[in-house]
């Protein structure tokens, strides 16, 4: 079996699980992690010792750095080759049940940059999948961004995130909301990421995402014809320990780089 072919199983079946357990989300038990708006669910750790099981039999010996359960350390050596996964990224909207917004991010890093990466959206029964030099997929079908050049027309995703982030989000994030079109702010990176590729959003931003937020979706958006950047406008290198992430079709992206700076 190819990575591609582990990565899109491996998503798929972990999407079947998502959509039971979020029929079950009442019953699920939760435990706080740094405060009382940070938690995990039962589901969140199901859906990472599956994945986990299934990588360790698959690929024995590649590493996984994962959200939960102690798997959240960056490799000593940061260009080894490497599993990211977000179990559930949107963990409160799946929780809550405010909104279907989530999803299952998986990534395979090499050298600090993603070459496979996969998003599966449960609840619409989406999968996306990108591999470097190849080009991303909604279920087969080949996604690009957007070709809107006006932030003024543009929708832009501020994730505002936890209320630590919040005071930033607003001073560096200030002209792009006072200049574009539209702000949205769902609460999953994986979906604001992979609305920028698919077309349906323009530009994301996010001032302190971790890797498993963004590895895949990086790969999706780069593939879609997008560009991807910390915030100051470098390139990202997944263990870079840097955290800011702007995403947009080129043209924005060099418009929000300036507003950010
Ligand atoms: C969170 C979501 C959210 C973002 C947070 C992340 P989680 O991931 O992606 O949109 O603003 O910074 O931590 O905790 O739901 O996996
Ligand atoms: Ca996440
Ligand atoms: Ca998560």
């Amino acid at each position: 079996m190819t990575e591609r072919e582990f990565l899109e199983r491996a998503l798929t079946d972990a999407a079947v699980q998502v959509r039971d357990l979020y029929r079950r989300r009442h019953e699920l038990s939760i435990q706080h992690k740094q405060g009382p708006t940070d938690f995990v669910t039962a589901g969140d750790l199901q859906i990472q010792q599956y994945i986990e099981k299934l990588i360790a039999e698959s690929f024995p010996g590649d590493r996984l750095v994962a959200e939960e359960q102690g798997l959240d350390r960056m490799p000593d050596d940061r260009d080894q080759r490497c599993w990211v996964l977000d179990p559930i990224d949107g963990t409160h909207n799946f929780a809550v049940g405010l909104m279907p917004t989530f999803g299952v991010s998986l990534a395979l890093v090499e050298a600090g940059r993603p070459i496979l990466g996969g998003v599966a959206l449960p609840m619409i029964d989406q999968l996306l999948i990108a591999e470097q030099g190849q080009g991303a997929w909604r279920d087969g079908q080949r996604v690009h961004v957007s070709d809107h050049d006006l932030l003024e027309q543009a929708k832009i995703e501020i994730d505002f995130s936890r209320l630590a982030n919040r005071r930033l989000v607003l001073t560096r994030g200030h002209d792009i909301i006072n200049t574009a079109g539209q702000i949205r702010s769902q609460g999953s990176a994986v979906v604001g990421l992979c609305a920028v590729a698919t077309g349906d959003g323009d530009g994301y931003v996010h001032p302190s995402l971790k890797p498993w937020d963004y590895a895949a979706s990086l790969l999706i958006v780069t593939e879609a014809g997008g560009k991807v950047s910390r915030l100051d406008g470098t390139e990202v290198h997944i263990f870079d320990g840097l955290n800011g992430i702007l995403a947009a079709n080129p043209t924005l992206h060099a418009r929000m780089l300036e507003l950010l700076n």
